[in-house]
């Protein structure tokens, strides 16, 4: 897919800061005699790392006397699949190597390798393996490629994009004392596809440094990646040095890092958490009283549900308001006078002979409802919705989290509306609790650890499902005084998430 840039192949390329850091991960560095540092690029795009790879080589060579171009030929493998990026590259390294005072005639055509590096059988091990591997979301990557990669690769597995795989073949190119730095997207260390990566560097590797700097800008042009810093190494696992920010700038020779146990298995998410998720303090939604659910699934929602304007004088009784994620959007609930159409009378589908309009409409749309899988199940259920409409459910508050086009600001329903498949749900005999529920759940606090426990972001906002809302831990509502709770519950109502925040972090230093 072509980006705005007339880049494609998963392109983004690097910026030298970050080129810097990875090359000092990997301890290839110009002070060290790099004589015999063996040294891959398994994506070079335009030579960004290649450029900084060949100085320090250089200085190294002058400063520990050994023949400069002979190391480079020897030891350097730079591979690019696209062509034009790749004839840049060389451009770039015969470039570099002139203005380093030698002759790039005694550059060795060994040094490129114009492949897919998936499919490369490389014969060599590396000590050093750095860069910014390709970002291909699963859906895009060619159909072949992926019946190869799957006999190939242990790692392809769900999902997965094609940096996982990346991972796996730069892990197993490594030397017996290897080391390898990549500058990536951050999804593989919490999502379902990062799994089996994730355990293969927790056995097999150690998992040395990890850098989570969610909102940063390491590329020289903005794009929605979420990037990570990982440095992993050969040999058995001790600590990680673990920093994450969100800060839009984070400078990387300044930060200090927290110490903790490597990951011993796949499970990574709460690891890298600076509190016990288990602390007294703090309990899950459930174990305070709340329900969590999700709105109605109709399995053809283009006939269940209507706007007022279409609804063909269908009976009143039978249209239940309802709100979809969409609505949800913004500074206000903005319903979009959508209703569903209910076929249940309680628990059993209503007698259609009693709604003359609705019989007609749901016989004219027949043929598509009786398609659906749950019609074809049992015939006589042909105008069911898959999910059960239950009316009490209208009347309950509850605070709605879409799935997922996101609003800063949790809305409450007092009671009007019936959620839609889209939006979860969360419910409770008292509105305040809810409140002040809405105010724990956008709080920082919280939204770290929704982040951590591997909620999926979409532009900064949680993607709510309901076995992470499950997972995660809140302050105890009981254990909140009663100052507290009337302050949480105002600036519910007048949305001031300084407040939200401030009540929060007091709560929770506790726990730190
Ligand atoms: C994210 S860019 C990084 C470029 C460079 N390493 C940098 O940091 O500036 C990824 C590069 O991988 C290349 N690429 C994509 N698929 C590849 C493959 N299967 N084998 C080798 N290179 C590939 C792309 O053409 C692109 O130049």
């Amino acid at each position: 897919m072509d980006r705005k840039n007339g880049r494609r192949h998963g392109e983004v390329y690097t910026n030298l800061e970050v080129v810097h850091f990875l090359l000092d991960e990997v301890g290839y560095l110009s002070s060290s005699n790099l004589e015999n540092v063996k040294i891959l690029e398994p994506s070079a795009g335009i030579g960004f790392f290649a450029v900084e790879i060949i100085k320090r080589l250089a200085i190294s060579a002058k400063k520990f006397k050994f023949d400069f171009l002979e190391a480079l030929n020897k030891n350097i493998r730079l591979v690019e699949l696209k062509l034009s990026s790749f004839d840049n590259l060389k451009e770039q390294v015969k470039n570099i190597v002139i203005e380093l005072g030698f002759d790039n005639q005694g550059l060795k055509e060994d040094v490129f390798i114009n492949a897919d590096f998936l499919r490369l059988d490389f014969p060599c091990d590396f000590d050093c393996i750095v860069g910014n591997p390709p970002y291909i979301r699963h859906e895009l990557i060619d159909r072949k490629d992926k019946e190869f990669y799957k006999t190939q690769y242990t790692t392809f597995k769900f999902r997965a994009d094609i940096y996982i795989l990346f991972y796996e073949k730069s892990l197993n190119l490594l030397s017996k004392r290897g080391i390898l730095s990549f500058i990536c997207s951050n999804r593989w260390l919490f999502n379902q596809y990062g799994r089996a990566l994730r355990k293969k560097i927790a056995e097999e590797f150690h998992l040395y440094k990890l850098l989570n700097i969610e909102k940063t800008k390491p590329f020289d042009e903005d794009v929605i990646a979420y990037p990570c810093i990982s440095t992993i190494a050969q040999g058995a696992s001790g600590y990680t040095y673990f920093y994450e920010s969100e800060a839009q700038k984070v400078e990387l020779d300044k930060i200090s890092f927290r110490k903790i146990q490597a990951p011993k298995d796949e499970s990574w998410s709460n690891l890298f958490l600076d509190y016990n998720l288990n602390h007294k303090v703090l309990k899950s939604i459930p174990e305070q009283g709340f329900k969590i659910g999700i709105g109605v699934a109709t399995g053809a929602d283009k006939i269940f549900i209507k706007k007022e304007t279409e609804l063909n004088g269908i009976e009143k009784s039978r249209l239940i308001p309802i709100l979809k994620s969409k609505t949800l959007k913004g500074h206000k609930l903005n319903w979009d006078n959508s209703y569903v159409i209910n076929p249940f009378e309680g628990d059993e589908l209503c007698e259609l002979e009693q709604y003359p309009h609705l019989e007609a409409y749901f016989n004219e749309n027949k043929a598509v409802l009786m398609k659906r899988h749950i019609a074809k199940k049992n015939a006589k259920y042909w105008y069911k919705t898959i999910d059960k409409i239950k009316l009490e459910l209208i009347k309950t508050p509850k605070l709605l989290l879409p799935d997922l086009a996101g609003s800063k600001f949790l809305f409450i329903d007092i009671g009007k509306f019936y959620p839609h498949h889209n939006v979860y749900y969360i419910t409770h005999k008292d509105i305040d609790c809810l409140k002040i529920l809405a105010c724990l759940l956008m709080s920082d606090f919280m939204k770290k650890q929704l982040a951590q426990i591997g909620i999926r972001m979409n532009g900064g906002l949680p993607r709510y499902q309901a076995q992470t809302l499950k997972k995660v831990r809140i302050p105890i509502l009981e254990n909140l005084s009663k100052n507290n709770i009337r302050e949480l519950i105002k600036a519910y109502d007048t949305r001031n998430f300084d407040v939200m925040n401030a009540i929060v972090n007091r709560y929770c230093a506790q726990i730190f």
